[in-house]
């Protein structure tokens, strides 16, 4: 049995991916431990599995500064050792993410280097691309840009509109996120 790192999950929206992360970590042998969720906006649908998997959440719907502020000395008091950002919607400042230096993962909804930034979907389509997919990856203080964990690749039908889409990448999502992890503490071997 592992000895399990406490990790926090960052969250703005409807927690999918959390919900993915929370379930794969309930294995003896998974890594990590969700021990915190923080969301930056006090309707995200996410909130709902933190409070059905019991796991204490922290809802600071307010600016970047203060946000960072309580966020920081909640994962320092709680000893959280890995955040993983799913579906947050602020922009870290470079200063949280140097107390966090090679501990804070992303998933992104693209094969990056391609296609960073938002609406990912409707622009994959608009290019004409035949394959997208999803990619997490270490986070540093340039926007979608730091060093690669996984990428999932996934197919592109003709008849796929962005919703369409957004369905088949996020099935490959909540696979990717749980591999990534078990990858960064050594379990799987790529
Ligand atoms: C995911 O598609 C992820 O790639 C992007 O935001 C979406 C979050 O979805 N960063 P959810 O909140 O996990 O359902």
């Amino acid at each position: 049995m592992v000895k399990k790192k406490k990790a926090c999950v960052f969250i703005s929206g409807s927690g999918s991916n959390l919900r993915s992360i929370i379930k794969n970590s309930r294995d003896y042998n998974f890594p990590i431990k969700i021990s915190l969720v923080i969301s930056s906006k006090k309707d995200a649908g996410g909130i709902f599995f933190a409070k059905k998997f019991s796991i204490p959440y922290l809802v600071l719907d307010v600016g970047r500064e203060k946000f960072e502020k309580i966020a920081l000395k909640e994962l320092l008091n709680r000893k959280i050792k890995l955040i993983c950002l799913a579906g947050f919607m602020k922009i870290l400042s470079k200063s949280f993410i140097r107390n966090f230096k090679g501990k804070i993962i992303n998933i992104h909804p693209s094969l990056l280097p391609k296609y960073k930034g938002l609406n990912t979907f409707k622009r994959v389509l608009n290019a004409g691309e035949k394959t997208t997919g999803c990619t997490v990856h270490f986070v540093n203080e340039k926007l979608d840009n730091g060093k690669t964990i996984i990428k999932k690749r996934v197919l592109i039908d003709t008849n796929d509109s962005p919703e369409r889409l957004k369905k088949k990448v996020q099935l490959e999502e909540y696979k990717a996120y749980s591999i990534a992890i078990r990858k960064i503490y050594n379990l799987v071997s790529f």
